[in-house]
């Protein structure tokens, strides 16, 4: 991990902030005069400047950069003119900014990241295809950076098994959800099951004496598990260039507050009239959002004439793809090949302004 710099000789404020970065597993180098450290200013993954040093810290003129914060117990006028003149941030005031000075320090590695995409994805109707889609999108999406697929839907088959993810070993969501609080960007990308870029945030596995997941919707396991789906969308972003989320069709808030974050929600729906009509009830209780699109699996009603239906523009078509329980029985994901129908609908989806992503051909985690 790189280590961040802390400037201040103001003995208590060290011993603080020595606590929050031990908190965040880092070990700081520290200056008590900026002075001696002018490369290291420059340098280091983030600069943390005691109010007492701030002063002297703007007449040694150190090169701008970002991730500057000016830190103290009790912010003055003096304090935030040395801040502005230094071309800080924030100023931190302790200890109001305790976690937020942690969840900074927790995110160290992955500072200067773009934040990623996030990708919601739900089917129409039951059976209509979301989950293989999201698993499809995120195989692809790893070929050209981090990717990581969050399995929000209790009653599904468990995203770490269609990507054939099941035996790697990594945190799922019994163990967020009892650990709460803030999730650091790398913590995360790094604690998941995983392979080649291809993360997947999932389930228990079942446990033979009795189901280890909730019976009913997400809600069952309470608020915890509304803030643990929130965090990890959030250090998901920070973390990686995609995040695709397997929604639920199940309409509670949660699935609208979620999807209320994505860049874009993808509504997969098979052109048959009774799918239409499910999936125009499905776009209603994913509320107000102008982020929708569908994705149309297989043959059927005209497109076009699904679009007027729904009120939501079509981003894609899918035609079906063969062998695609075989591949996923494998253990290879949906995406067994680059030039099948999935994996080209995935590359076209990502590279949608929204989410901007050009995955190489012939690559898939
Ligand atoms: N692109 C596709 N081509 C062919 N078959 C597909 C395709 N997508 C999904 N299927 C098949 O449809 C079935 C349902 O797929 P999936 O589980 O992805 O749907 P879902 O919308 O997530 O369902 P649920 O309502 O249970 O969440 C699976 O048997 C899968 O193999
Ligand atoms: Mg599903």
């Amino acid at each position: 991990m790189r280590r961040p710099l802390l400037v201040t000789a103001d003995e208590t404020l060290l011993e603080e902030l020595l606590r929050l970065a031990a908190a965040a597993g880092t070990t700081p180098d520290v200056a008590a005069d900026p002075a001696g450290v002018l490369r290291a200013w420059a340098t280091a993954p983030c600069v943390l400047v005691g109010d007492d040093v701030a002063a002297r810290a703007v007449r040694c003129a150190p090169e701008r950069r970002d991730g500057v914060r000016v830190v103290g117990w009790q912010a003055d006028a003096d304090t935030f003119r040395a801040a502005l003149a230094l071309g800080a941030e924030e100023v931190c005031e302790l200890p109001r900014a305790e976690s937020h000075l942690v969840a900074l320090l927790l995110d160290l590695d992955d500072l200067g990241r773009a934040p990623g995409a996030v990708l919601g994805v739900v089917g129409g109707s039951g059976g209509a295809g979301a989950t293989t889609l999201a698993c499809a999108l995120g195989q692809v999406a790893a070929s050209c950076g981090a990717a990581l697929v969050v399995d929000c839907d209790p009653q599904g088959p468990g995203a770490d098994r269609v990507l054939g993810l099941e035996q790697e070993p990594g945190v799922r969501w019994d163990a967020l959800v009892r650990g709460g609080g803030r999730l650091g960007a790398s913590s995360l990308r790094e604690a998941v099951p995983s392979r080649g870029g291809l993360g997947v945030l999932t389930w228990p596995h079942e446990a033979l004496d009795g189901p280890a997941r909730p019976a009913a919707s997400p809600h069952a396991v309470g608020e915890a598990f509304g803030d643990a789906c929130r965090e990890a969308v959030a250090a998901g972003r920070r973390g990686h260039d995609l995040v695709v989320l397997d929604l639920p069709r199940a309409g509670d808030d949660l699935v609208a507050d979620l999807a209320g974050r994505c860049d874009l929600v993808l509504v997969v729906v098979v052109p048959d009239v009774a799918a239409v009509a499910s999936t125009q009830r499905t776009c209603r209780r994913l509320g107000e959002t102008e982020a929708l699109r569908l994705v149309v699996r297989g043959s059927g009603l005209d497109p076009a004439e699904v679009a007027r239906v729904t009120g939501v523009p079509v981003a894609a078509r899918l035609p079906d793809q063969r062998g695609l329980s075989e591949a996923v029985d494998l253990g290879l994901g949906p995406v067994r090949s680059h030039r099948g129908p999935l994996a080209r609908t995935a590359r076209a989806l990502l590279a949608l302004p929204e989410v901007g992503l050009v995955p190489a051909r012939g690559r898939a985690a």
